[in-house]
């Protein structure tokens, strides 16, 4: 991995710096084929929720060709959506469909292992409870994901918890539905609990616009209704901020 700068922030996560995207790509590749022959090696398989937006779209692309493709044992992967928007999983802002097109669609996970939000059906309130139920019947008791992947927004939201929303304070629910004002949207999302869960918490950062909100984040006071990225901390696994040069320039 060709990481060029590491910055410890303790409780809040470690910081790696990746002189491009491209090395962000591969670096980011890199971790998951680590984290899915660990996870399949100690418990037989892979679970890892994807985030939507743009920035992890080439890394699921990178994800689906040589030689990343082999490297993965599909068969034993899980896929999760960390968050979805509440539309048609045929429009192009599905989180599902994004990523459905880049990766899933392009490697032999068996289909039973895609587990994907139920947007075309039913209410967003409905949808949240059946995801949720979903996810406590394929963990048991202590839902703990080997891989969370996630993105931060220039407003510093992360998945879909977005500033002063209620869903910030939720932590009797995996995942929940919250109607955003800020975007005009139905959002479907893992509660705080969930994330912070994950063996793994992995923020995947790439571009100049994302330099401001990653130092109010990384080096601002505690604001979490605010910045809920804040509200991440690794509950006994690793939180990672995997970023370009571009990103990590106000850190
Ligand atoms: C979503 C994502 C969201 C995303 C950030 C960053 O549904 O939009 O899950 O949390 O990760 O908004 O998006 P970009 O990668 O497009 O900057």
């Amino acid at each position: 991995m060709n990481v060029t700068k590491t910055i410890d922030f303790r409780e809040k996560g470690k910081v790696l710096v990746t002189p491009d995207v491209h090395a962000l790509d591969d670096a980011c590749a890199e971790m998951i084929v680590k984290a899915a022959a660990d996870a399949i090696a100690a418990r037989g398989r892979f679970t890892i929720a994807l985030s939507g937006g743009s920035t992890p779209k080439p890394l699921y692309a990178l994800l689906a060709t040589e030689p990343w493709r082999t490297r993965i044992d599909w068969s034993r992967t899980h896929f999760f959506l960390g968050d979805e928007r509440f539309v048609p999983s045929t429009s192009n802002q599905s989180n599902f469909k994004m990523a459905n097109d880049a990766l899933i669609s392009k490697v032999p996970v068996p289909a039973d292992n895609v587990h994907r939000i139920d947007t075309d059906h039913g209410e967003p309130v409905e949808a949240a409870e059946e995801y949720e139920e979903e996810i406590r019947k394929f963990f048991g008791p202590k839902p703990r994901l080997d891989f969370n992947l996630l993105g931060i927004g220039t407003n510093g939201h992360t998945a879909s918890l977005f500033p002063g929303r209620p869903t910030l304070k939720v932590r009797d629910r995996l995942v929940v539905a919250d109607e955003i004002p800020e975007v005009h949207m139905w959002r479907i999302t893992f509660t705080v609990p969930l994330i912070n869960d994950s063996r793994c918490i992995l923020f995947l950062v790439a571009g100049a616009d994302k330099a401001g909100i990653l130092n109010q984040v990384l080096r601002g006071p505690h604001e979490p209704e605010r910045l809920p990225s804040q509200l991440i901390r690794a509950n006994g696994g690793s939180l990672i901020w995997l970023m370009d040069e571009a990103a990590a320039a106000n850190l």
